[in-house]
């Protein structure tokens, strides 16, 4: 047996810090939050409603940019780059499956996923190929002509996770990606997203749902702004107990 590849570093927060400014009102979303998601690895981040992790997400993949602290995604430190770069590093490497899906309402199940691959320069015809084999992957191959207004929203998910790996993309982000799925679809998904993990790739996912614990390497919690624990999850599916000082 050949040992393990070595892990690296795929995106790494450095304490990074967020505040939104409102009229005369400032919310302090994030602080000094450190965190790495490494290749070869799951990591789900939990934590309650409002703690900052979709904002968190949306920092660590390029979407958003930190008050203060520097990310590194995929070898470049975003932060000290333009939007441009931070926004070309993102469509090369990122995969993120988003909450409210953000499909195109006019194009169906199968351009929504196929446009991406089209958009990195594949021919049209491999780009439905490659799209019309992923979304059968996720259980929609009976939906490929229907628009995003003709699905449910358990459909509509499944087509923004099918979107978010024909990029293939080395970082996989999702934000509550099996919130409007019933159990068994998102344990299927998760399954999905979990083999997708491999030597050059990582999954990073927010969820509220404890039971997913068993897909993961590695939890992050976050309560109020700040990471409270960060544990490598055990054979067993206990999380280590190694809370940060
Ligand atoms: N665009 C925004 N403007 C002002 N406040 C925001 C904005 N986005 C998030 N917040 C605030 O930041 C905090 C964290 O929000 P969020 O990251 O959405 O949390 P979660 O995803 O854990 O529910 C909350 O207090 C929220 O109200
Ligand atoms: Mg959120």
């Amino acid at each position: 047996m050949s040992a393990a590849p070595p892990q690296s570093v795929l995106v790494r927060a450095h304490e990074v810090s967020k505040s939104f400014h409102s009229g005369a009102i400032d919310a302090d979303a994030l602080h000094d939050v450190s965190i790495e998601v490494r290749t070869g690895e799951l990591a789900l981040l939990m934590g309650p409603s409002g703690s900052g992790k979709t904002t968190l997400l949306y920092i660590l993949s390029g979407l958003m940019r930190p008050t203060s602290g520097d990310v590194e995604l995929c070898g470049v430190t975003i932060t000290r780059h333009s939007d441009k770069v931070s926004a070309e590093v993102r469509r090369r490497h990122v995969g993120f499956i988003f909450q409210t899906y953000n499909l195109f309402p006019a194009l169906s199940a199968l351009d929504n996923v196929a446009e991406v691959s089209v958009m990195k320069g594949a021919p049209r015809h491999e780009a439905h190929a490659r799209a019309t084999d992923i979304l059968t992957r996720v259980g929609l191959g009976d939906r490929l002509r229907h628009r995003p207004g003709e699905l449910s929203g358990g459909q509509r998910q499944r087509v923004a996770i099918a979107r978010a790996l024909a990029g293939e993309p080395t970082l996989i982000v999702g934000d509550e990606p099996t919130g409007a799925l019933d159990k068994n679809t998102g344990y299927a998904i998760v399954q999905l997203l979990r083999d997708q993990v491999s030597e050059a790739r990582g999954v990073l996912l927010v969820t509220h749902d404890l039971r997913l614990r068993r897909f993961a390497d590695r939890i992050i919690e976050i309560d109020d702004g700040r990471i409270v624990a960060d544990s490598p999850v055990t054979q067993s599916g206990q999380a280590l107990e190694r809370d940060h000082a």
